[in-house]
């Protein structure tokens, strides 16, 4: 017999040389067994999709004809900028970008990264080693966990938490600490106090400003406390910084990336997503430690061939010359953000205007609050309103309270949200 199998996977044979005897064929077919497909623990530890109510009511109400507001997701519902996608056209119409590109990112997408940060945020990066491009970043932030992350390791993550954020870490196989992302001071004190506390310590800290779900941002002293508990408890940093280029009011939300001694702890992973209206490009990137970056390579490497060369080269015009429709796109962002929440106001809900980020993050009113949970408010805005919003339970227990609602449709027809909103909470309407 052969050694019991360990705990960690081993290559059992990479020299398949067996002399194998020819297989039975059976003279009469065998009972048909039920064939069952069998997925895998990290599969099987994964819970039920939590907007998976929502989405089929969606699905069934727009099938029936009804006009829904959808406010679920952060999808943004605006194009690109025309030249981005005329590049794309002229790039996509070159024989020689057909081919399979770098894992990496080309040279020139990684080079353009650097400049950005430099003129952004006065950030220095070795384009070559201390950057790389992703299938958007959530690709990279997954493939990053898995470069660090595995059996007895642990993440600290913000909650209410980006479902990334903690499903990334478990499907590496890791186990997760969350930590109340509300009063950033608060939560480095904990950071701390977990450190201090906990054994073996965390591995990674995980943190996200602007934030999704709740839109918290910080100051770049945040920063500067992170690299300094880094490196008083020895934890590497992965920043989601997936809103770094939609914020409102003059806010300019910083880079991990720039507060001093960054690079030795930690990275950053950028979007095209957002502020560029290229969520389906999938172009993502990961900026900082190359040594975290070279374990992200490394994955990567095995996993995939890098992103079409077409889409590469237009990102490069868009980040080289639509800075300017990127801040337009935040100025419409702020117009809506001012709609929408100017008219739960005046429904009397509680909910600030959010600095940054795609989202505004309403506590559920009285007596909703008390009466039902927020899975249950959400689906009656949707039933009884028309109006698709993401419960913050969605996010986590921490979320429980709260709504999520995206800042991806028009003003008027935020307008028209509030208002059916309003009609579907009025006293007349529950009597
Ligand atoms: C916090 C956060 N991180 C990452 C992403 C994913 O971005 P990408 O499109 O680059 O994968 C999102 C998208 O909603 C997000 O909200």
């Amino acid at each position: 017999m052969s050694e019991p199998l360990s705990d960690h996977p081993q290559i059992l044979s990479d020299t398949p040389n067996i002399d194998a005897p020819p297989i039975d064929t059976p003279t009469t077919d065998p009972e048909p067994k039920p064939f069952e497909v069998q997925f895998a623990t990290r599969v099987n530890r994964l819970p039920p999709y939590m907007f998976g109510r929502i989405n089929n009511s969606l699905y069934q109400k727009r099938r029936a004809g009804d006009d829904v507001i959808d406010l679920g997701m952060g999808n943004p519902s605006d194009p690109p900028d025309p030249l981005v996608i005329e590049k794309l056209h002229t790039a996509a119409a070159d024989p020689g970008n057909h081919g399979y590109s770098k894992s990496n990112g080309i040279a020139n997408l990684r080079r353009e990264l650097a400049s950005k940060y430099y003129r952004k945020y006065g950030v220095n990066l070795d384009p070559e080693h201390e950057t790389i491009a992703c299938l958007g970043s959530k690709e990279g932030f997954s493939h990053m966990c898995l470069a660090l992350m595995g059996a007895g390791d642990t993440a600290i993550i913000p909650s209410p938490f980006f479902p990334v954020h903690m499903y990334g870490v478990i499907l590496a196989g890791g186990n997760v600490v969350s930590l109340d992302v509300a009063d950033p001071n608060k939560f480095l004190r904990d950071v701390a106090f977990t450190c201090e506390n906990m054994e073996p310590k965390p591995k990674v800290l995980i943190v996200n400003y602007p934030h999704n779900p709740t839109s918290a941002v910080i100051e770049p002293d945040f920063f500067i406390d992170v690299v300094r508990l880094a490196k008083k408890y020895g934890f590497l940093v992965i920043h989601d910084f997936a809103y770094a280029d939609v914020a409102f009011d003059g806010y300019l939300p910083p880079s991990f990336l720039a507060a001093p001694g960054a690079k030795d702890v930690g990275v950053e992973f950028t979007t095209m997503s957002k502020g560029y209206n290229m969520a389906g490009w999938r172009v993502g990137f990961c900026a900082g430690n190359s040594e975290m970056i070279r374990g992200l390579a490394t994955i990567k490497g095995y996993y995939d061939y890098g992103m079409f060369q077409a889409v590469q080269i237009a990102a490069i015009v868009a980040m080289r010359e639509t800075e300017a429709t990127v801040a337009k796109q935040s100025e419409i962002y702020q117009g809506r953000r001012d709609v929408l929440v100017g008219g739960l106001k005046r429904l009397g809900w509680n909910v600030n205007p959010p600095k940054a980020g795609m989202f505004v993050w309403a506590e559920v009113p009285e007596p909703w609050k008390s009466s039902m949970s927020t899975m249950d408010f959400a689906m009656k805005l949707l039933e009884e309103g028309n109006v698709a919003v993401s419960p913050g339970s969605g996010f986590g227990s921490g979320g429980e309270g709260f709504l999520r609602m995206s800042l991806v449709e028009n003003e008027q027809r935020l307008r028209q949200a509030v208002r059916q909103i309003g009609k579907c909470l009025s006293p007349q309407a529950v009597a």
